[in-house]
């Protein structure tokens, strides 16, 4: 079924003959594997008399022989619930990090706070590169914040150079989301633990019902089709060289980098923690890359996974 997609990937037509001589088999063989194809990977095949399939949108497979430079080793699976649940079961089997694996699409990819990531075959980019942490604390200090300063500088070099961050790790296009961050850990995090860091970036993606919340994704903003191979070789190197940078120099160091590219400085907001909601001025973050907000004249500092942010004058 695979060998199938890889013809159609072109978003091309394909005759019937033409796809089952390449394959070696028959015309009515090709029909149920394309019938397969849309039904398991949910991919809209359009079938024209006379000129035969074609994918409703071309798609950019990713390749590990085309994804430069050997920070870490690379693996791609086809299909995968989440590539960080895969990564963190990889961790508690013995693996040796760092390892990144990435995936086509994912069954139940996970965001923040519970929520699901909407993660359809070959369009977008689902991310887990997991990283051994023997630093105790201060390696982790911002490590979130770090993430998501080197994904929106990879996403701007790759031709979205309006992209901007939102605390903590979002990356949107004004209000649009474009790509999410999650990281999670295991082991003792004042000693030795592994953490993963789960990055999913909308990048070919034209049109979905399945997300909740506005979104945007790269060809939307560029207007044209984005290469995930390449996008996925520059951001292993953004990644590197920012996680040596936090290593290096703490997170105190890429604080005011941070502030620059945040899209909400200097903005009300509501901060959403659970039930409570407080209504704030953001006034940027702390050199451990908590949230400092302006709160009835004085400024407080807020941190932890739960949170959420919202602009105050969101209809
Ligand atoms: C968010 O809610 O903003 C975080 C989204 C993180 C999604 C990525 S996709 C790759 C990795 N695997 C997952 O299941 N989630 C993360």
């Amino acid at each position: 079924m695979l060998t199938l997609l890889k013809l159609l990937k072109d978003g091309k037509f394909h005759s019937g003959q033409d796809l089952g001589v390449a394959l070696g088999i028959s015309r009515s063989a090709v029909w149920k594997q394309l019938q397969l194809l849309q039904a398991e990977l949910n991919l809209p095949i359009h079938k024209v008399r006379g000129r035969g399939y074609q994918l409703a949108a071309p798609l950019s497979l990713l390749d590990v022989t085309q994804i430069q430079g050997g920070y870490w080793p690379v693996q791609v699976l086809d299909s995968v619930d989440s590539t960080n649940a895969e990564a963190l079961r990889r961790v508690d089997d013995g693996c040796q990090a760092p390892f990144l694996l990435l995936a086509e699409r994912q069954t139940a990819g996970r965001g923040r706070r519970g929520r699901k990531w909407v993660s359809p075959y070959g369009e977008n980019l689902y991310y887990s590169l997991v990283l051994r942490i023997e630093g105790g604390m201060r390696q982790l200090e911002g490590l979130s914040l770090v993430v998501g300063l080197a994904v929106m500088r990879a996403l701007r070099e790759m031709g979205i150079p309006q992209a901007g961050l939102k605390w903590p790790n979002d990356v949107l296009v004004e209000r649009r989301k474009l790509a999410g961050i999650l990281l999670e850990l295991v082991g003792d995090p004042a000693d030795v633990c592994h953490v993963v860091v789960g990055v999913g970036i909308n990048v070919n993606m034209q049109a979905t019902e399945e997300v909740d919340q506005q979104w945007t994704s790269m060809r939307l903003e560029s207007g044209h089709m984005v290469d995930r191979n390449a996008l996925v070789t520059l951001l292993n190197a953004r990644l590197h060289e920012y996680f040596d940078r936090h290593r290096r120099d703490g997170f105190a160091a890429l604080q005011g980098e941070w502030e620059q590219s945040h899209l909400w400085q200097n903005r009300p907001v509501t901060l959403v923690a659970g039930a409570n909601q407080i209504q704030g001025v953001v006034l940027g973050i702390d050199a451990q890359g908590a949230l400092r907000l302006q709160v009835d004249g004085q400024e407080r500092v807020y941190s932890g996974g739960e949170l959420s942010l919202r602009l105050r004058d969101d209809s």
